[in-house]
């Protein structure tokens, strides 16, 4: 019976020594209790596409997530009462690591696509983009026809480089929007293809730019977050907080703050 309970407090002091640990290698919003640990929700993002998600450091707080994106995330969380864990990956990784379950769910300004929803399912849409031209402001680019001779440069995994890769066009895939704009900028390419709300927040960071449009040759795009194949029970409660954030109008009021035009 002694030796009993001397084995049972042994685990149970071992068990506190992996909780400690289990809280230390974990990015910002971990939880830190036991308890709250499996009320959390993975999110999993690409921090490189404002104004859905990006790093932050104003204030004087380094490096904190930011965005349409992160505060949906949060809000999902909070009204389930469970933490958001904001996990920053590429682009590219984010449909592997749901499947092998590093991540909950996905929110990365997400298009939903035939080929996407093959390895994943996705929300209900939270948002209607569609892909531009970013070129300088003296080009005579009018429309995605003009760009077929052009160099041009796409962001690699984005919806963007599959639409230019359709139209059999040539192109140069970069790691990161900011990437594919330098060289736009230092002209190295000439046309950088990319969603517009994304488009329009470099065209303010950047001298001498400008948003050309085409709505016959880039269709309409649905974000939405994506979740491994079957997740219903997390799928539901996304769904729930999305349609109640369409609704009572905190998605648009997310987007009209977080655009280029109201900041500073
Ligand atoms: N909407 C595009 C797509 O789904 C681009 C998304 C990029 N998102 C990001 N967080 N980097 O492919």
């Amino acid at each position: 019976m002694k030796k009993l309970t001397k084995v049972m407090a042994l685990v149970a002091a071992l068990a506190l020594v992996v909780m400690s640990f289990a809280g230390c290698g974990a990015a910002n919003d971990t939880a830190t209790t036991n308890e709250a640990a499996a009320s959390t929700i993975t999110f999993g993002t690409n921090a490189e596409f404002p104004p859905f998600e990006f790093v932050s450091t104003s204030g004087g707080v380094i490096d904190q997530f930011d965005g349409i994106d992160i505060a949906i995330a949060k809000e999902i969380a909070e009204s389930n009462g469970m933490k958001a864990e904001i996990n920053n990956m590429e682009f590219d990784s984010l449909l592997v690591a749901l499947q092998n379950g590093q991540i909950d769910a996905a929110i990365a300004g997400m298009t939903i696509t035939d080929e996407r929803k093959e390895s994943v399912d996705f929300s209900n849409p939270y948002y209607t983009a569609t892909q531009v031209m970013i070129v300088k402001e003296d080009s005579e680019v009018a429309s995605a026809a003009d760009i077929a001779d052009k160099k041009i440069a796409v962001i690699q995994g984005y919806t963007g480089e599959v639409c230019i890769s359709d139209m059999g066009y040539k192109y140069e895939s970069f790691k990161k929007g900011t990437d594919a704009v330098m060289e736009l900028v230092n002209g190295k390419a000439d046309v950088v293809v990319i969603d517009l709300a994304t488009a329009e927040k470099y065209i303010s960071d950047n001298e001498g730019l400008k948003i050309v449009k085409d709505d016959n040759a880039f269709e309409e795009e649905q974000y939405a977050i994506a979740v491994a194949k079957g997740n219903t029970e997390l799928l539901d409660k996304i769904n729930t907080v999305i349609d109640k954030m369409l609704a009572d109008g905190t998605i648009a009021d997310l987007a009209a703050k977080y655009a280029v035009s109201s900041e500073e």
